[in-house]
């Protein structure tokens, strides 16, 4: 098929743009072909831009025009003249914001022809994500696609006017680097000038940022591709981007600030004004009351502690529990008596899974229902305890107190009322003084729960080596309807803290001077105070489209196996390129 060319064309509308004060006006659009309909003596094409859609009306008084639209296929690419027509009442289409209006055409071009697509594109899409991410640049020709990278274009230049009219300059830090343990497995890039040796793509911008607040820079940030090899899931990719930043002489509170206002002007993007102060719960509470370090308050249900009430309890399974220093957690569930049997069984072998005996159920439907055998009185006791009503449901667990609690803060997310997942509800909450290190039961030592950068709470430097399970860290996380959308801390800015905490970390002194030398050399020449945080963008960007996974904000996403389907990397490399890196591969590689 020969094509058109496109001339002297000038477009003089987008397709999406076109409403009933545009009647009457001439005009030249471009697109591609999402539906076309042959009538006979009409042809019908929905041509589709960036912008949306728009019907085109080819009629029979030119028959060479006529005839060129009959040849027209899906996602064909054409040139329309034509004069904007409102459509008769009974035509109009509501579900579309071009409705009222349809393009009369003139003249078309065909400026290339399309093979038949593997898909449909269509929203919501009915291709498996495997042949959409395959052929991704026509899966992002989906109107929702290009609304989402819209939003993640206007949230990044909110963000960035924010922080410039702020006193924030944005600096690039290197992506060929050495390692900064943010807790994956780092991609490394073999070095060809130095055989043997090899960069690492930044977890984080974590050391550069505090070198350039020992450069006295005062106020960095960034919007940056970080690397991580990790195990993926909806709302992890192997490379995110985070908006990154840094301050000195502040305290917590100055950032907490910062990025709540920040947070609104991203927000005022999709014209929602957000809620401040964000509420703000110790780790410890937030443990307690939602049984994860990610507290979803879009709705209530917090957990409720029944230990000590549960002590005149007359049960083998809670005194059993109680003996062994447990403890009875419960989670009350409105209206949720109308649960199944094989719904609470599937509750049941969920606590399981986590570790726990199982649970322990109560109804009140006239009269109490259990899974447990107790005297009327013992579950008057719990329920008053739990304020329940008529047509409630009790979740009990009895057990270690880490586990009991995990367990109901899953639940308590398996339990979600609908009307808390409705779109356009945005709940915030910063999660404060975090344990400074974590226990690895299976490599037997010590972990820094964000990174080893952490400065430790002032009153707790004194029993650092002695008791480090106790110390807490200036760390605080930002948290959106349950999502980690943020991590940060104050951090260490002395030389001899830092090399406290390295040790504690178990590492010996080869290896603090080979990993860190050059940063512990940087804090011997007057660092300032100084403290950040790094928000996930690809994170946030997901919540303010209302989607379900960073998948569907990032362009050219990896599968939740790490693979790229549209390039198919990762992929094998030359004999000689390996050569003239150093390097090998084994066996079967
Ligand atoms: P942290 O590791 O908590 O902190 O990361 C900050 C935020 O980045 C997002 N994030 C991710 N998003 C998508 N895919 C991933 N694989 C992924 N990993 C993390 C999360 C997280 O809250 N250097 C510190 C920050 C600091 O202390 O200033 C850091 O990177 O939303």
């Amino acid at each position: 098929m020969a094509f058109d060319n496109l001339s002297d064309w000038n477009r003089t509308a987008y397709c999406g743009d076109l409403r009933i004060d545009d009647v009457g006006q001439d005009v030249i659009l471009f697109g591609w072909v999402q539906k076309h309909r042959d009538m006979g003596n009409l042809v019908f094409i929905d041509l589709r831009d960036r912008q949306g859609v728009i019907q085109v009306v080819v009629g029979s008084e030119k028959k060479a025009l006529l005839e060129k639209a009959k040849k027209l296929r899906m996602e064909f690419v054409l040139g329309i003249k034509g004069t904007v027509d409102a459509r008769g009442d009974k035509l109009r289409n509501p579900q579309l914001s071009t409705g009222d209006v349809e393009v009369q055409a003139k003249e078309l071009k065909i400026l290339n022809a399309s093979a038949v697509p593997p898909f449909v594109v269509s929203d919501p899409p009915q291709a498996t994500e495997e042949l959409r991410f395959k052929h991704r640049y026509l899966d992002l020709r989906r109107p929702s696609m290009q609304q989402n990278f819209k939003l993640r274009h206007q949230a990044a230049l909110a963000v960035r006017n924010f922080m410039s009219q702020n006193g924030f300059y944005e600096i690039e830090t290197p992506f060929l680097t050495k390692s900064t343990p943010e807790g994956a497995r780092d991609y490394l890039v073999p070095s060809r000038m130095y055989k043997g040796r090899f960069f690492a793509l930044p977890q984080s911008p974590q050391i550069f940022k505090q070198l350039l607040m020992i450069s006295g820079f005062d106020r960095y940030f960034q919007i940056v591709r970080c690397f991580r090899d990790e195990d993926l899931r909806a709302e992890r990719q192997p490379e995110f981007t985070q908006i990154d930043i840094e301050m000195s002489f502040v305290s917590k509170h100055e950032v907490y600030d910062l990025v709540e206002a920040m947070l609104a002007a991203a927000f005022a993007v999709i014209d929602v004004k957000i809620d401040r102060p964000f509420p703000q719960f110790t780790y410890q509470e937030s443990m307690a009351k939602y049984g994860t370090d990610k507290p979803d308050l879009r709705f209530g249900m917090e957990i409720v502690d029944l230990t000590e009430i549960s002590s005149s309890v007359d049960s083998p399974i809670i005194q059993g529990a109680l003996s062994s220093g447990g403890a009875v957690k419960a989670l009350l569930v409105p209206q949720g008596a109308s649960l199944s049997r094989s719904q609470l069984d599937n509750l049941g072998q969920k606590a399981r899974d986590l570790g726990g005996k199982g649970i322990i159920w109560i109804k009140k439907q006239q009269g109490f229902k259990s899974s447990l055998k107790l005297q009327d009185r013992d579950f008057k006791t719990l329920w008053e305890n739990l304020g329940g009503s008529e047509q409630d449901l009790a979740l009990l667990v009895a057990g270690e107190t880490d586990t009991a609690l995990k367990i109901l803060g899953e639940l308590r997310l398996e339990l979600i009322p609908e009307e808390a997942k409705k779109s356009g509800v945005f709940r915030f909450a910063w999660v404060t003084d975090f344990p400074l290190f974590e226990w690895d039961a299976e490599e037997k030592r010590l972990f820094s729960m964000h990174h080893p950068f952490t400065s430790p709470q002032d009153e707790d430097l004194r029993f650092l080596e002695e008791k480090p399970l106790q110390v807490k860290a200036k760390a605080y996380d930002v948290v959106l309807n349950g999502v980690e959308i943020g991590g940060g801390s104050i951090r260490i800015h002395d030389l001899e803290v830092q090399e406290r905490i390295f040790r504690i970390l178990g590492l010996k002194p080869e290896e603090i001077e080979a990993k860190f030398g050059f940063f512990l050399e940087a804090l011997r020449f007057g660092a300032p105070p100084h403290g950040g945080i790094a928000l996930g963008f690809d994170r946030l960007v997901m919540l303010l489209a209302g989607e379900g996974s960073i998948r569907d904000v990032i362009p050219f996403p990896k599968t939740t196996s790490s693979l790229c389907l549209l390039t198919g990397s990762p992929s094998d490399v030359s004999d000689k390129q390996l050569h003239e890196l150093g390097l090998q591969k084994k066996g079967d590689g």
